[in-house]
């Protein structure tokens, strides 16, 4: 079904940057460019500038940003990883692949780690703090950091949903050892396929993460010094994230256009809890607009009837698909969210029009 409004629309997308994508991958084309070449090290650079970090390591995927962030901090067997249950399934398998064991906590009512709920869960085995931005929204990090230099933590953030995000005027991932950053395609920065980085100040964590994504070979010598893995960012997606970074702090005061049309079209809905919060120290790079309402379900299929395209993440705790093998939990928060969170349309393309259109026929279904 083609919808009248799309989640997002990345042909609009791809037309609008269409002159510089395509010379940057023909660029790599031409010059047979295809792994490991310079423009890899040009985005790298790029991105730690943009970030104020020392060092960006691009991977393939946000996932493996993570892993690698894990593994080069030192994370492994014995060890316990404190994340929250309400993230992409991403940020746990990295932590379980990194041989440690993830330890879940609850989300706040911004969807975020809740800062008071962490330090019951901190045993003598805990070893890393893992805070997930979720929604382009940055976590408390204040008290978190605090906390991780009280136990002594290791902190990786999983900001593949925050490039871009603020928090007291910090950059989301700048705050602890890494930060791990996505570009899917749906991401505000994304490629044409799957993409990561992580980024730190730490030249431990870089040089492992560089050597494990090419296979533990140091590329200078030929030597192997781990058992990697093949997951290097690759030239031409490294190439089109450089065409599109300059214009990345657009697009965000796009998205932030779309939340505050989205917030005055949907204030005082009583059935309804918008997605604003703490806005004086939070700057929200709006990966995600959430809504959260009891009769979510039936909000959506009103809206799919109109050709509104929603979204929900997720619509079960992860503890609840078996094949992951996670402890069983009782995180009330994360358990209510899963009922009743609602992703509107999103992105760099969406309209004015399309935001009236979707606040209008939200209104008309709580009328
Ligand atoms: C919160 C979060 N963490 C991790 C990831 C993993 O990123 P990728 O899909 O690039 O592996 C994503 C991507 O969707 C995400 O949203």
């Amino acid at each position: 079904m083609a919808y009248r409004v799309p989640f997002v629309d990345p042909r609009k997308h791809y037309q609008a940057l269409k002159t510089e994508i395509d010379g940057a991958i023909i660029d790599c084309l031409t010059k047979g460019d295809l792994i490991y070449r310079q423009q890899l090290r040009d985005f790298e650079q790029s991105l730690a500038q943009f970030l104020g970090a020392k060092h960006a390591v691009g991977v393939n995927s946000g996932y493996h940003a993570l892993l690698f962030a894990l593994m080069g901090a030192g994370i492994g067997p014995g060890d316990e990883v404190i994340t929250v249950a309400h993230t992409f399934v991403a940020t746990v398998s990295a932590i379980v692949h990194c041989g440690a064991t993830p330890v879940l906590v609850d989300v706040g009512p911004d969807y975020n780690m809740d800062p008071g709920k962490v330090e019951a869960a901190i045993t003598p085995r805990t070893k890393a703090l893992l805070p997930v931005h979720l929604n382009g929204r940055v976590c408390q990090m204040d008290r978190l950091m605090a906390l991780a230099h009280k136990h002594n933590l290791v902190v990786v953030e999983d900001a593949a949903q925050a490039l871009g995000a603020r928090f007291d005027g910090r950059m989301a991932g700048s705050f602890g050892d890494a930060g791990c950053f996505s570009f899917y395609p749906f991401k505000a920065l994304g490629g044409f396929g799957d993409g990561g980085a992580l980024t730190t100040d730490d030249p431990e964590i870089a040089r492992i993460a560089t050597l494990l994504r090419f296979n533990g070979e140091d590329r200078e010598t030929g030597e192997y010094h781990y058992h990697g893995q093949t997951a290097l960012l690759d030239n031409v997606q490294a190439a089109v994230l450089s065409a599109k970074l300059p214009h990345l702090p657009e697009w965000i005061e796009h998205r932030r256009a779309v939340a505050a049309g989205y917030r005055q079209g949907l204030e005082r809905i009583e059935e309804l809890r918008l997605p604003h919060f703490d806005e004086s120290r939070q700057f929200d790079s709006f990966q995600n607009y959430v809504i959260r309402t009891r009769r979510r379900d039936g909000l959506r299929e009103h809206l799919r009837k109109e050709g509104v395209e929603t979204l929900v993440h997720w619509p079960k705790p992860m503890w609840e698909h078996p094949g992951l093998k996670l402890l069983r939990r009782s995180l009330p928060e994360t358990e209510a969210v899963c009922r009743e969170a609602l992703s509107l349309p999103m992105s760099a393309e969406t309209t004015s029009e399309q935001v009236d259109y979707t606040t209008q026929k939200i209104r008309e279904f709580f009328a």
